[in-house]
């Protein structure tokens, strides 16, 4: 098959690029390198049946339409995200996570392209909605905007997306992901995993912000990729918004400790307020958790990999 990755630099994008040029198919993958970088690709760069193109994807270039026009799989992974960087850039935010969907969108019309298309979308659109199912209704609270960028940009990718979907006829499935991790996964502040696994090791402090308290799940990249994977498989799939990540929770304040311990880092763990982290009156979301049964009807897969094994995995990586 010819698959086509934007954001295919990024963490969930080289990863479905690996997974492609291990079963025998060709992958092109788009990325501005605005956050991704070439390291991710190392191991792939050289394979005959890979290609990075650098660019800006909401440009509709002749390589990004010749690409998108004989493809059998498009994922459109390409966002701005990380709440630090959203928070520092609304405006990019909203217009570039806006601008690249669509023009992944009127490509794949405009060239009558029969690939299957997956639009990764994210949990952050339920805003503490929790075992949210992809029918729960989405909620933007008045005048709180600061927190909104991002999340409004997937629900109007979603929106957009099954706009296509009904007027032109294209094949696209909408994943909502949730908190995905793994080996490879960059280290951005505020993206957990990396951050706190490369501090503990070095012995420095865990910043947990809040109280701690709040529970979260995360996915194994291993499992996202098949779950991906499976769904552009599956007929029933189009048209559809189905949650994808993990249902095993963790508390943050618990997940640092574990971190600690699997390390046997001697870092301490403080505490931040959220206006000293953000910078401003942050609402956090206590407690988020997918609900999967729609996954599970759809494909019959359920993500499987334990949080225990993805850290153990991320500890061995990052401590070479
Ligand atoms: N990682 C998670 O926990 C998570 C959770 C929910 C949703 N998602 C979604 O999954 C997708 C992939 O996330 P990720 O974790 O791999 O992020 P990432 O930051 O590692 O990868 C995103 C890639 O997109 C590229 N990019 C951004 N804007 C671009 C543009 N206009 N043109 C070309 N390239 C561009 C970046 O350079 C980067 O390489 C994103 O759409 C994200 O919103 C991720």
């Amino acid at each position: 098959m010819r698959i086509v990755i934007t954001g295919g630099a990024g963490f969930i994008g080289s990863s479905l690029a690996k997974f492609h040029l291990e079963r025998g198919d060709s992958v092109i993958a788009f990325d501005s390198l605005i956050s991704g970088g070439k390291q991710s690709l190392a191991t792939i760069s050289e394979h005959p049946h890979f290609c990075l193109v650098e660019q800006d994807i909401c440009r509709p270039t002749p390589e990004l339409r010749e690409a998108i026009a004989s493809a059998d799989r498009v994922y459109h992974m390409a966002a701005i995200l990380g709440q630090h960087v959203v928070l520092r850039d609304p405006i990019g935010t909203l217009s570039q996570n806006i601008a690249s969907c669509e023009t992944v969108l009127r490509i794949m019309d405009e060239e009558k392209s029969k690939a299957r298309l997956a639009i990764a979308s994210s949990s952050a659109v339920y805003f503490g909605e929790l075992f949210a199912t992809e029918e729960a209704l989405l909620t933007i609270p008045s005048g709180e905007w600061k927190q909104q960028p991002y999340r409004l940009s997937k629900i109007i990718n979603e929106v957009m997306a099954l706009s296509y979907v009904h007027e032109k006829g294209i094949f696209c499935v909408i994943p909502r992901l949730s908190n995905i991790t793994g080996i490879g996964q960059n280290t951005p502040k505020g993206i957990i995993m990396p951050h706190w696994i490369k501090k503990a090791i070095k012995g420095e402090p865990l910043q947990v912000y809040g109280t701690g308290q709040q529970l979260r799940t995360f996915c194994n990249v291993r499992d996202i990729v098949q779950g991906l994977h499976l769904l552009l498989e599956t007929d029933r799939a189009n048209g559809e918004i189905v949650n994808l990540g993990s249902e095993e929770e963790i508390s943050l304040i618990d997940l640092a400790r574990k971190i600690k311990a699997l390390c046997n880092s001697h870092s301490r763990i403080e505490l931040i307020p959220y206006k000293q982290a953000y910078g401003i009156e942050y609402t956090e979301i206590m407690r988020a958790r997918p609900n999967l049964a729609k996954l599970e009807k759809l494909t019959g897969f359920r993500p499987a990999v334990k949080l225990e094994e993805t850290l153990k995995e991320m500890v061995d990586s990052y401590a070479l």
